[in-house]
């Protein structure tokens, strides 16, 4: 009898194991959105969204990089590919998500951006409902990592707030310096309930220590006077293999996978791995944000 007993609970143990199991799994499985931005342009947003995406892709995730920036077309330029349509035909219902999503031959799918965001306060309620559901189809994905233009526009502002992790790239340059601290200041007074990670990469180092420099500085900047906790995510070296993959218009992970800039992606993968994702956060609660309005 006390036998009996016993194996019944052994067997509701094995089953509430196997049950925390699988929720976990599922937890695991939401998307993580990360939105890649910067004060000042030109310090590597494009890059870093490119080659996070590939190092994600490498650890077996599914990724998808959307660029928000539709002008300047960047990610589409770095891959040398040209997306035909973007958000804005799916906005105006000519096309599916999945008829935009366009597959790269590196394991990564792109989604080109359009820039008229703002204007999804004017579509109709059906307009609206059709784009959150078709918006919705990108959640199939593990990690999605959105390259922002530089500064702050409405739309920016948007994707930061509706992200679970946005990073703020930066050079040594001052003025890159300065333009990041700007940003990070305006992410702290527009956006209410900051409830995201917001996250450093100081890009175009000579050595760790410059960047943990540049790093304290910030963190203590931002803590003292915005009340905000800026995480040091790490850093990627000044390196020559990324404009010589910018020039072939593939991503340096592909063309130099052994370069100090890519295993310095590659770390901040690892470190992104160990950050682990708020509560609420995620791809619904990407659209929640988005269309609060
Ligand atoms: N780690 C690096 N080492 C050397 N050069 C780099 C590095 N990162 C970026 N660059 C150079 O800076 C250029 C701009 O990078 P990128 O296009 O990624 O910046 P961006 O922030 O996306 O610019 P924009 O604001 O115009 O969108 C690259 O073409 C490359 O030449
Ligand atoms: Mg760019």
């Amino acid at each position: 009898m006390e036998d009996q007993a016993e194996k019944l609970r052994e067997v509701m143990r094995k089953k509430n194991n196997s049950y925390e199991k699988s929720s976990k799994a599922e937890e695991v499985k939401k998307t993580r959105v990360i939105t890649i931005t910067s004060g000042k342009g030109g310090v590597g947003k494009t890059n870093v969204s490119v080659n996070l995406a590939l190092a994600y892709a490498r650890t077996g995730r599914k990724v998808i990089v959307m660029d928000a920036d539709l002008g300047l077309a960047n990610v589409n330029v770095m891959l040398n590919m040209i997306p035909k349509f973007n958000l804005y035909h799916v906005i105006r219902k000519q096309k599916t998500m999945k008829e935009i999503i366009v597959e790269t031959e590196y394991g990564i799918s792109i989604v080109a951006g359009a820039s008229g965001f703002s204007k999804i306060a004017n579509l109709t309620e059906a307009e609206r409902q059709f784009f959150i559901d078709e918006l919705n189809t990108l959640s199939s994905a593990d990690i999605v990592i959105i390259d922002t233009a530089a500064g702050v526009s409405s739309n920016v502002l948007d994707f930061v707030a509706a992200a679970d992790d946005s990073i703020i790239i930066t050079t040594p340059e001052p003025t890159a310096i300065t333009d990041a601290y700007g940003m990070i200041k305006i992410i702290a007074t527009e956006i209410n309930n900051l409830n995201m990670g917001l996250k450093l990469v100081v890009n175009r180092v000579k050595n760790a220590a410059e960047a943990a420099k540049i790093a304290d500085r910030m963190i203590n900047i931002t803590s003292q006077f915005l009340n905000l906790k800026l995480e040091y995510l790490g850093f990627i070296y000044d390196d020559n293999a990324v404009p010589h993959a910018v020039l072939k218009q593939r991503p340096f992970m592909v063309v130099e996978p052994k370069s100090k800039a890519s295993q310095c992606v590659q770390h901040i993968v690892g470190r992104m791995d160990k950050i682990e994702v708020r509560e609420n956060g995620g791809f619904g609660n990407l659209l929640k944000r988005m269309f609060k309005g």
